[in-house]
């Protein structure tokens, strides 16, 4: 071996412009005044692999990328928006980007990427949107998110996490809109938002969610959009707000729910709510409904999975005009088995799973 490798190892550890991440991949860039053109990279994406042209919108689709590491994108003044698209990507490091103070989209999906470690997107001061989406997500270290000034948006759905932690977001605090759907999280933790006060979407559709912890939405008080569509959710408990919240979208379809207590709906008031797919009991429906005609809201048809055929609801066998509030697993058993019997039978993901 190894004199080549020697002398790459001389060269990089001498040279600062030292970049090896890239390798003949093409990039399709806009330029200050909009125009489109195409660019070779080697080595890094920079200012000098642009010679005179500036670099504002940068898209990466379809290359050969395996692995984006420190400096990946550097010196580009007037760059604001990144992405990468379609591209194998496993592995990223920390410190992917700097001196790029105008980058306000930074984007890497449809990708292979498996963890986001701490420091990934350090000294980005602009940056409002980041979307992961669509990777293989399943760690994400501890301050992933962290000390981000300007963020607004994260896309981190279509991925694999199984656990979800505040602390990523660490000083994150113009964080508007959480999108974590088609994960495999499980909880939510106690105080999950707390620090993020001008939080109004949080979109947690489309995972695994069986516990929410008390105290999990304390602080917040008005969402724009609560998500929690198609989870394994059996209860909405008083505890997991401590206070009042108005929340125009309350996604509820598509989980194990029996009842929302009374307590419950006099704390939340919501306009938009979706509830089909849930074994409820007959009276606790007819009481919900009461209750978002009382706020002026409105119930909706959720999906592909509801409508006619549908059983909104189940009596239990103890036959009983009010809604008791309690969970009862025969309620559910029935419903599930009603649902399975349908003939012709529902699409597989329109029941939810024993
Ligand atoms: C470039 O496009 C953006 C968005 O379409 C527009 O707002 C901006 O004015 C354009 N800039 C120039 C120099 O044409
Ligand atoms: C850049 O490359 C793509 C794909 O090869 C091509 O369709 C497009 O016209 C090119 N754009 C410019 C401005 O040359
Ligand atoms: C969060 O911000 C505070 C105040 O600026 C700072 O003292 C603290 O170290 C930051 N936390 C982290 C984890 O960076
Ligand atoms: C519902 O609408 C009525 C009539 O417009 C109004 O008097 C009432 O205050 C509204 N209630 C709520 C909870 O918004």
């Amino acid at each position: 071996m190894n004199k080549q490798i020697v002398l790459l190892v001389c060269y990089c550890f001498l040279s600062v412009y030292c970049c090896r991440w890239f390798k003949d991949i093409t990039i399709s860039a806009k330029d200050k005044e909009n125009r489109s053109f195409n660019q070779t990279i080697n080595s890094c994406i920079e200012r000098v692999a642009f010679g005179g042209q500036t670099a504002k919108e940068i898209y990466v689709r379809h290359q050969a990328i395996t692995s984006l590491g420190k400096d990946s994108v550097r010196n580009l003044i007037w760059l604001q928006t990144i992405s990468f698209w379609g591209c194998p990507i496993v592995h990223i490091t920390s410190k992917l980007f700097r001196n790029v103070p105008r980058l306000k989209n930074v984007q890497i999906s449809y990708g292979n990427v498996k963890e986001i470690p701490r420091g990934a997107f350090e000294e980005l001061p602009a940056m409002e949107l980041l979307r992961i989406h669509n990777n293989q997500i399943d760690v994400i270290e501890d301050l992933a998110f962290a000390n981000l000034v300007s963020l607004k948006s994260i896309q981190a759905d279509s991925n694999k996490l199984e656990h979800w932690n505040r602390e990523w977001f660490t000083n994150t605090t113009k964080l508007e809109i959480m999108n974590f759907q088609n994960n495999k999280i499980r909880t939510i933790p106690r105080r999950a938002f707390a620090s993020l006060t001008n939080l109004r979407q949080i979109h947690f559709d489309h995972n695994e969610i069986s516990i929410i912890h008390e105290n999990a939405f304390e602080g917040i008080e008005y969402l724009v959009y609560l998500g929690l569509r198609s989870n394994r959710l059996k209860e909405i408990k008083l505890d997991m707000f401590p206070n009042q919240i108005r929340i125009k979208s309350l996604l509820l379809d598509s989980n194990y729910l029996n009842f929302l207590a009374n307590e419950v709906l006099n704390k939340i008031s919501a306009k938009d709510v979706t509830l089909d797919n849930n074994p409820w009991k007959c009276p606790c429906l007819d009481r919900i409904a009461y209750w978002v005609y009382k706020n002026n809201g409105t119930i909706r048809a959720s999906s592909e999975c509801a409508g006619g055929r549908i059983p909104v609801c189940a009596y239990p066998s103890t036959f009983s005009q009010t809604c008791l509030e309690h969970v009862d697993e025969d309620v559910t058993k029935k419903y599930l088995k009603n649902l399975k019997s349908l003939d012709p039978p529902l699409p597989e993901y329109c029941v939810l799973p024993d």
